[in-house]
């Protein structure tokens, strides 16, 4: 199977697990769980699932698991999106080619939609059934969620995104901002991944998280890019909206040539991790390829 076959197998399997995680959720609240549905399953590329997906497929993590981690994150991705796009954020009225959720509904129906996918989320990874290794690991996975979601990540990174707007800062400052607000939630894909594997060495673990650190990044850098060079009907996003709102990114602090040169660096040192592992990571040089070429 090819990589974009293999990605589309992936994103469907999630989506049917995640449009059933919604649908058996009773119908007291009708607004807001049309609000989730529109929030979680109305486009999204579903980079976590896919990277998730393709880290339990190398390290032979049974498929259960590997569809409970991907669905937890998806929801808490989904949450953090909703929320970001909120007036008080960054205020954007387009998401995945579609009206974001406090457009489409409204702006307390978005924040509800947004609380609501990050509970599921815990939910879903607190529920489901697992085999039996993952169900004794279930504890440390939903830490490695929380850490990552929270303040010691992709929360703690928005709020240094918004401290900082309009603000010169140092590129430490700038990298330290993107890992936790993007960074944090793909190395939770591959960590729960980890903590679900009963086999994996303690080196390889650790080349797998530089890996994620340094993709994780990269992701961010690129998402600053296509800010720039992108246009909204391709993005399915409003382009220009970092520079409109004065947002601290690679382009804004090294220029568009260095903000490339960074990438370029980035992916390097995600691929030197790769080649360090005692696996054939083939799918995960895709996945790689991907995440700093996409156009969208
Ligand atoms: C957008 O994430 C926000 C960032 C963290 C850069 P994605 O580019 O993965 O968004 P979807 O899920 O495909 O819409
Ligand atoms: C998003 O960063 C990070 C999140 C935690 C949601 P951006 O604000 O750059 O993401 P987009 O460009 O709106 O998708
Ligand atoms: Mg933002
Ligand atoms: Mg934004
Ligand atoms: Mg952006």
């Amino acid at each position: 199977m090819n990589f974009s076959a293999l990605h589309e197998q992936i994103k469907k399997r999630t989506d049917e697990g995640l449009a059933a995680q919604v649908s058996a959720l009773p119908d007291d609240a009708p607004r807001l769980k049309a609000a989730m549905n529109h929030a979680l399953l109305v486009g999204g590329k579903r980079m976590r699932p896919l990277l998730s997906q393709l880290v339990g497929n190398m390290l032979d993590v049974p498929s259960q698991d590997q569809l409970a981690i991907s669905m937890a994150i998806e929801c808490i991705h989904a949450y953090s999106l909703t929320h970001d796009d909120l007036p008080a954020m960054d205020d954007d009225e387009l998401r995945r080619g579609h009206p974001t959720c406090h457009i489409a509904f409204d702006e307390a129906t978005a924040i509800l939609a947004g609380d609501a996918l990050q509970t599921l989320g815990f939910s879903i990874l607190a529920d489901a059934p697992l085999s039996d290794y993952a169900d004794s690991q279930r504890g440390q996975l939903l830490s490695v969620l929380a850490r990552c979601a929270g303040y010691r990540g992709m929360c703690g990174g928005q709020a240094i995104d918004l401290a900082s707007t309009g603000q010169d800062i140092s590129l430490e400052t700038l990298k330290k901002l993107h890992n936790l607000k993007t960074g944090a939630l793909l190395r939770a894909c591959v960590e729960m991944i980890i903590v679900a594997s009963p086999e994996i060495s303690e080196n390889a673990a650790t080349d797998l998280l530089i890996f994620a650190d340094e993709i994780g990044l990269a992701f961010q850098v690129q998402d600053d890019i296509l800010d720039i060079e992108g246009s909204s009907e391709q993005l399915g996003k409003p382009s220009g909206s970092d520079i409109a709102l004065g947002k601290n990114t690679f382009p804004a602090l090294l220029g568009l040539q260095g903000a490339k040169e960074e990438l370029n660096k980035l992916h390097d040192n995600a691929l030197q991790a790769l080649a360090r592992l005692p696996y054939n990571t083939d799918t995960l040089v895709l996945f790689s390829d991907l995440m700093v070429k996409r156009d969208h």
